[in-house]
């Protein structure tokens, strides 16, 4: 579904991304694991088309979509969330989910004025999907940090994508919301069938929902397999799982 080749990308001479490969298969969940300032969300921006890469190439679903603007690879059926928290905290919890619901319906064309009962229906569908039904008429500043944190991804979802992208999506979070991602994350790929590419720092929950790992050091992908592969080889315990213990 994704491959990602030889891909590099450097800030005003530093190499952040030097050699960065990875292909998430149709219908899996995906880790991209490594140290602080490994390159991991530099990679989910030239992913996603927020920066633009220097060379290299990545496809998704056969097509060649490196450098492409966000919005066209968003509609091409890609969404993803930030590892700082991005919603709109004046509107509420159902209007945020809704102008993603709305905007994708727009990229579509052939729906370009979806009726308000598709949008309303689509948009309550994302937020019982997603455990944010009982807020929805809640303004989103008056969530939790893990509400805020789940109703971003709700956001990304409300876009229909076939490729989600969480970029830290437990980052601050207490174990128990933690694990309501953990679960969020499952249900999205065994029941609505999504591709999930994501980083975490957290190892029980990577080898918990990945069904592949691939590690970044220092811009470059040392490993890429199953996860018994990578905590099993020497590289990657010497490069970064032995860092963290
Ligand atoms: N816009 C930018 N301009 C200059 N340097 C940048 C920019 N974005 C990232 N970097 C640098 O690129 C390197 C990789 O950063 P990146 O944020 O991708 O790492 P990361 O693996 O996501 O780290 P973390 O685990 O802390 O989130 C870092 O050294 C960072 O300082
Ligand atoms: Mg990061």
């Amino acid at each position: 579904m994704l491959q990602v080749e030889r891909l590099k990308k450097a800030f005003d001479g530093f190499q952040a991304i030097s050699d960065a490969n990875l292909s998430v298969p149709q219908g899996e969940v995906v880790a991209v694991i490594g140290p602080n300032g490994a390159g991991k969300s530099t990679l989910f921006n030239l992913i996603s088309g927020h920066l633009q890469a220097d060379s290299g190439h990545i496809r998704f679903l056969n097509e060649d979509i490196t450098n492409l603007a966000p919005y066209k690879i968003c509609h091409k059926g890609m969404a993803r969330s930030f590892q700082l928290i991005n919603i709109f905290t004046s509107l509420t919890v159902f209007e945020n989910v809704q102008t993603a619901v709305i905007a994708k319906h727009r990229l579509d064309q052939k729906f370009f004025k979806p009726s308000k009962r598709l949008v309303v229906e689509e948009t309550l569908d994302v937020l019982e999907s997603l455990g944010l039904l009982e807020y929805k008429d809640r303004s989103c500043s008056s969530l939790s940090y893990g509400d805020q944190k789940v109703l971003e991804i709700a956001i990304a979802v409300g876009s229909k994508p076939t490729l989600l992208l969480l970029d830290e999506p437990t980052a601050g979070m207490s174990s128990e919301e933690t694990q309501r991602i953990v679960n969020l994350i499952k249900h999205l790929s065994r029941e609505k069938g999504l591709s999930i590419l994501i980083t975490e720092h957290d190892m029980d929950l990577v080898f918990d929902v990945a069904q592949k790992i691939m590690v970044l050091h220092q811009g470059k992908t040392i490993a890429q397999g199953l996860p018994q592969d990578i905590r099993n080889d020497k590289s990657v315990q010497n490069a970064y799982l032995g860092e963290t213990g």
